[in-house]
This record gives C-alpha cells, structure tokens and sequence, in this order.
C-alpha cells in the first residue's frame, strides 16, 4: 500500500499534518472553552452581585415583617427581566428557598442541591460558583452570592443558565475552527501528492528510458526535469547512453574494420594457396615466389593480431604490477641509439634532444619503449631520404610532468586525415598494401594513443602538408589513481 513515492508521501504528510492539526485542535479548544467558562462565571457574577444588592432593602425589610414576600419577588424579576434563560432562586440566611422562578418545590441548601450556596456562605467576597447537573438532569453553570449589608446577612441569591448556553458559542467556533483544520489536512494532503509527481515522473522517465535503452534502443535520451538532484541523475544516465552509445558504435565499427582487415591477407593467402594447388608448382621461381607472398601475409596477420591482442591488454589496464618509476629522457636516447642504423640507411639526421633533469614518470616501461618505437619508426618511415627527425624531451611544470615531441621533415598529414590519425587500421591511402610497408597494420597509433592515455597524459599531432609533422606527448610525473607501487 505504502509502496510508490507519491502515496508514501501523501501518507507521511498527511500523518504530519493530522497530528500536528489535532494537537492544535485540543490547545485550541481548551483555551476557547476556558475563556467563554471565564466569560460566563464573570457575567452571571456581576448580575448577581446587582441584584444582591437591589434585594438589600426588600430582604430586610421582609425578614422583619414589614414587607410580604411579593415585594422581594417584584424587585428579583425586575433586576432580572433581561434574561429569560436564568434560573434563580432566593434563600433565607438559614438556606429556606423562598423565591424559585423554575423549580415549584425547590429544596433547602444542602451539599448536593446547592453547593454553590454553602460555597458562598464560606467565601471572603460571599461568592460561589459550580459546574454541575441539576436535579433535571441538565448541566448547569451556577453562582451564588450573599445578600448582605455590612455585617448583617438577609439571604442568598443564587443565579443558574444551562451550561449549552454557556458554551453554545464556543461549540460554534469548534465547528469553524474543525472545519479549517480539515481544510489544513487535504490542503497538506494535496501538496504531499504533488510534490509526489513532482518527484516521481522524472523517475518514471529515467525508469523508462533506462528501460528502453537496456531494451537496445541506445540513441534514447531523458529530458531532464524535477528537482535539481533528479535534473542531475537525469543529466548523468544521458552522459552514461551516450558514452555507450559511443563505446557500442565504436566497438561494432572496430569489429567491421578488424574483420576486414583480417580478411584481406587471408584471401591473398588463399588466392596463393588456390594458384598452387592448380599448377603453379611446376614453376619453381612462382612458386617460390607465391610461398614467400604468403609468409609475408601470415607474418602481417600475425601482427596484426598481436597488436589486437597488446592494444586490449592495454585499454584493460593490465601487467599493474610492472608500473615504476621511468626515466624518460633516457628511454628516448635508447630509442634513437636503436634507431641510429636504420636513420643512415636512409641518410635522415636523428638527433635527441635532451635534458637530463626531467623528473620521472610512474609508468610502465615497456609500454612507454613501445610509444618511442612506435612514434620514431613512423617518423623515419614517412620522412623521405635526406630529412631530420628529432627527439626532444624536457619537463613542464603545472601539471608536473615530462614532454616528449617528435619531429620529422616529413610530407606531413593532410588535414583531413588529422582526426583519424589515431584511429585503429587507419592508413593514408587505405589498405592497399602495395603502397605500405607490408607488415604494416595501422594500429601503431592506437596503441600510442592507448599507452598515453592509460598513464593520463596526452598526446597531440600537428601537422602540415609539405613541412613534416610533430608528434608531441605530455606526461604528469604521476597520474592519479594508477596502480601503486609494488615495494
Ligand atoms: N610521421 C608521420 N608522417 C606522415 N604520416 C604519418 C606519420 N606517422 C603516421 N603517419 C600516417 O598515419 C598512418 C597511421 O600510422 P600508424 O603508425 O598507426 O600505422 P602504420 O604506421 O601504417 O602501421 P603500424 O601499425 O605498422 O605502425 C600511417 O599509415 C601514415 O599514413
Ligand atoms: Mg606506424
């Protein structure tokens, strides 16, 4: 019952609301109820001190025998004309009731039929007042006071109207006041629900979406809307689809691409094998010739799977436990040392460039070596015989790290391409291999790329056709949260 956020919160504000409505109530109430008690004793006290002291006179007179009875009764209906609903009664000092306007046979004062008198004969000011049933059965709201003139006690009054009366408009404003907090409880009731909606149809949205997008429909989107915590959930699932969408698009176009690479050796190969098995075994030279066409497509498929296999070991953030602390400039002198013979056989000057104070870097070694093969091999590859490649490593400050640039006299990287450089099996002029190196896979910068970025650096090309091209990397000294160190 109490399952769903809105009537979760409906209940919870209606429970709120009621119970803090109730106690106001019973506040409310006892005060109002107390006040029109203290408005009634204080009316029906002063009513019945004026006619107390009208009845003086008559009283003394009376109880003297110089006037009848009917005397003192004309002066009590007088005083009292005004109020049709009293119920009064006159005693003798002695608590004889001589005088009753309701009760033909009233009784003498005792405690059960007149408390209130005995109250006031016991009082300093000679006056008493109760709350209680009369012998009718109605509640009723008495007040007694002396009739009495310094000294001398002639008789008591004693004045009564039905407590009904007395509370009649207190009851009303009850009514009014239970009416209001009714008003309270739905008006709390109402907003509960809504700020129920509020709250749960973003969430409905993000449930569906969410929904939707496990269902494989990767291109859905939420509007954000609610409360600034749902806007920010709504904004974060949005940013979560579309790094999916993108890492599921990018991963279904590595598979296409992986698979046609794959298939371009292996149908040379199977051609070759084809050739063979129909004849071309008789010719020595072409078969010696298909054969090592073969090998040499095996050897690039054996690459190319190796890189495969390297680039995922990479992005997957493997061999942690061989991160330490590199020096770079060092690797880089190594590089070009390595180089060296393969830079005079094509007469390209391959200088480093190094400063030997560059801090080191936390990273994986053999990973970093690979980024300097990788970038170097490109550099004196591309760059037409007679050109200069140099190697230059120095530290930047802010965020403390190392740069590496690489730089070549090369024919340079048409704009176009600049933005897929880095992509898997991306090579200017495609695949045909006739025009390449034939051992190359076009995965060499997608490995740079995924080494450079597993140790949170950067790597960045700039390039213009005709001037050569300038690989430049940045490295911080240590990326958070890479692996620790094993010592
Ligand atoms: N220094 C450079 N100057 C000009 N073009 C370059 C340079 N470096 C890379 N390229 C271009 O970028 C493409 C991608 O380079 P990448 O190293 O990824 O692949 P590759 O060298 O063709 O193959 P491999 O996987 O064997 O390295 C290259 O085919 C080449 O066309
Ligand atoms: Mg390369």
């Amino acid at each position: 019952m109490f399952r769903t956020l809105n009537t979760r919160l409906v209940f919870s504000h209606l429970a709120v609301a009621l119970v803090s409505v109730i106690l106001v109530y019973a506040f409310a109430g006892r005060a109002i109820f107390q006040a029109a008690e203290q408005q009634a004793e204080n009316r029906l006290e002063d009513l019945a001190f004026a006619t107390s002291n009208a009845l003086e006179e008559p009283m003394d007179y009376f109880m003297k025998g110089d006037v009848s009875l009917s005397n003192v009764q004309v002066t009590v209906a007088h005083w009292l004309a005004d109020e049709p609903e009293l119920h009064y009664t006159v005693y003798l000092p002695d608590g004889t009731p001589i005088i009753d306007n309701i009760d033909v046979e009233p009784a003498r004062v005792t405690e059960d039929s007149a408390p209130e008198v005995l109250l006031a004969l016991d009082d300093n000011i000679g006056e008493g007042h109760t709350i209680r049933y009369n012998k009718f059965g109605d509640e009723m709201f008495y007040v007694a006071v002396r009739i009495e003139h310094e000294n001398d006690l002639f008789g008591l009054l004693r004045l009564g109207v039905p407590a009904q009366n007395v509370f009649a408009p207190a009851k009303g404003s009850m009514s009014a006041l239970f009416i209001f907090m009714i008003l309270i409880v739905a008006g709390v009731g109402i907003a509960g629900w809504l700020l129920g909606r509020n709250l749960a149809s973003p969430i409905d949205h993000l449930t569906r979406a969410a929904h939707q997008f496990s269902g494989g429909d990767f291109s859905i989107r939420t509007h954000p809307s609610g409360p600034q915590e749902m806007h920010q959930l709504s904004e974060t699932f949005n940013s979560m689809a579309s790094r999916l969408e993108q890492n599921i698009n990018q991963l279904r176009a590595f598979v296409a691409n992986a698979s046609h690479e794959l298939r371009t050796p292996l149908t040379a190969i199977k051609l070759r094998v084809e050739a063979l098995r129909a004849g071309a075994t008789q010719d020595a030279q072409v078969s010696e010739r298909f054969l090592a066409e073969i090998e040499s497509e095996i050897d690039r498929l054996t690459n190319m799977v190796n890189d495969l296999l390297d680039l995922s070991r990479i992005e997957a953030g493997m061999d942690a436990e061989l991160y330490t602390w590199v020096d770079v400039a060092a690797l880089a002198q190594e590089t070009s040392d390595i180089f060296t013979v393969r830079a005079q056989k094509k007469c390209i000057s391959l200088e480093p460039e190094l400063t030997t104070t560059v801090p080191p870097v936390w990273g994986h070694e053999d990973q970093l070596r690979r980024v300097m093969d990788n970038l170097v091999a490109n550099a004196l590859e591309y760059t037409p015989e007679g050109g200069q490649v140099k190697v230059s490593v120095h530290s930047v400050e802010n965020p403390k790290g190392v740069q590496v640039a690489i730089q070549d006299t090369g024919p340079g990287i048409d704009e176009k391409y600049l933005p897929h450089i880095f992509d898997r099996f991306f090579r200017i002029g495609g695949t045909d291999t006739r025009k390449q190196n034939s051992r190359s896979t076009g995965l060499g910068l997608a490995i740079v790329k995924s080494i450079i970025e597993v140790h949170r650096g950067q790597i960045i090309v700039q390039s213009q056709p005709g001037e050569g091209t300038t690989f430049v990397i940045n490295l911080p000294t240590r990326g958070e949260d890479l692996p620790k160190s094993q010592k």
